[in-house]
């Protein structure tokens, strides 16, 4: 009798450890940091694939390649201090940190801006003639080959089937009223100012001239036509991104300050892009925070620059039957 109450009360121990086990166990559903932790520049290197670490290298130190600092005046291609990486973070796999991994697939893919579909390699000149303020690079030149086959071995990081994928930038929700840049540059000083400077000029490292923290606005930043001059995309950058280093599962800032420091960013001089008119041939694509005109309503300039947006939302979902989310 003795014997079967020992084995009984060990029986319930076992079952309640393992239930205390199981629950300290990280849950599938949370491993949404996933492939943030690995070394992607070892990994590179240990491939000992040529055209890898080139495309790998020209991701992460374009100024320096096929940029401004390129010591060949053909070879400058893209036009500020910006890497592939300065918003692609962790060399292309942090999630909600405009990741690469799993974007080979999704191209040929329509593009509103220009009204077609259009391949990986023009979409990557897309952030060339924009976000990083250059030039277009060949298509066929053995950069673009390189850059194409670093972003397709990038697949294999994509996060597993059970975890939030993590693609592209993670939605806020957008405060219903105009961006208030008194509170946007009070934010800015207290949360980045630290690295990316009081005057948003970024700081670069005293012995290579490769900026650490890379500007946000002036000559060499991004231009007025890339995606991260728009309110709403940057502001789910920066809310989820920044200050550098914390995951989108803890973020520090709230979506309001996100949204106001996007404002008060985008809101500095910065190299301004010709023809941005011709953008978006069908307007009523055109996201609402895209900062220059035309467009295929009648909300001012300064309503698409700063919101609220809302209303505008609301206007093309009346008018159109579009659902707008940027
Ligand atoms: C100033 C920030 C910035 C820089 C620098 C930048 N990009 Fe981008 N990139 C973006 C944004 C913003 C998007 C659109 C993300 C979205 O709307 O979800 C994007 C999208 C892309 C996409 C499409 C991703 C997808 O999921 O469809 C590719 C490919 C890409 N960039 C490649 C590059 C390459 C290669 C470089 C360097 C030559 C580069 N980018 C530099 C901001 C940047
Ligand atoms: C601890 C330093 C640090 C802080 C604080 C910080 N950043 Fe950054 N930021 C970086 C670094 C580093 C990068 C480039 C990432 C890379 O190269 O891996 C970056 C990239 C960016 C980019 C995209 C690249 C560019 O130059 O446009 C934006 C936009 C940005 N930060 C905005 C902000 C805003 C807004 C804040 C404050 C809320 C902030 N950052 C706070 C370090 C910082």
């Amino acid at each position: 009798m003795a014997q079967t109450y020992l084995i009984f009360i060990s029986m319930v121990i076992l079952l309640f450890s393992s239930i205390i086990y199981l629950d300290t166990q990280p849950s599938e559903t949370h491993k949404t940091d996933y492939p943030d932790e690995l070394d992607i520049e070892a990994l590179v290197l240990q491939s000992e694939d040529q055209k890898l670490i080139y495309g790998y290298t020209l991701f992460t130190a374009t100024d320096q390649l096929i940029g401004p600092r390129a010591s060949k005046v053909e070879k400058q291609i893209t036009g500020n201090a910006l890497q592939c990486t300065s918003c692609h973070l962790n060399d292309g796999i942090k999630p909600y940190g405009i990741p690469l991994y799993g974007v080979t697939e999704r191209f040929p893919q329509y593009r509103g801006r220009e009204d077609k579909i259009g391949t990986l390699a023009e979409r990557i000149n897309g952030c060339f003639t924009r976000s990083m303020n250059g030039i277009s690079l060949d298509e066929n030149s053995e950069e673009m080959s390189a850059m194409l086959h670093y972003i397709g071995w990038l697949d294999q990081f994509m996060p597993p089937k059970d975890v939030e994928f993590g693609n592209g930038l993670k939605p806020i929700d957008l405060p219903n009223r105009k961006v208030n840049l008194t509170a946007g540059a009070d934010a800015y000083q207290k949360h980045c100012a630290l690295c990316h400077k009081s005057d948003g000029q970024g700081q670069k490292s005293p012995e290579n001239n490769t900026y650490i923290y890379p500007p946000l606005w002036g000559n060499h930043s991004y231009n007025n036509g890339a995606g991260m001059n728009r309110v709403i995309t940057a502001a789910q950058f920066i809310k989820y991104n920044m200050p550098f280093g914390i995951s989108h599962d803890a973020p520090i800032l709230t979506d309001e300050e996100a949204y106001d420091v996007a404002g008060y960013i985008n809101q500095q001089k910065r190299p301004q892009r010709a023809l941005l008119e011709k953008d978006f041939p069908t307007l009523i694509k055109k996201p609402v925070s895209t900062p220059y005109p035309p467009f295929a309503d009648d909300f001012s300039i300064e309503q698409h620059q700063l919101g609220p947006y809302q209303p505008i939302i609301a206007y093309y979902k009346e008018k159109y039957q579009i659902t707008k989310t940027k």
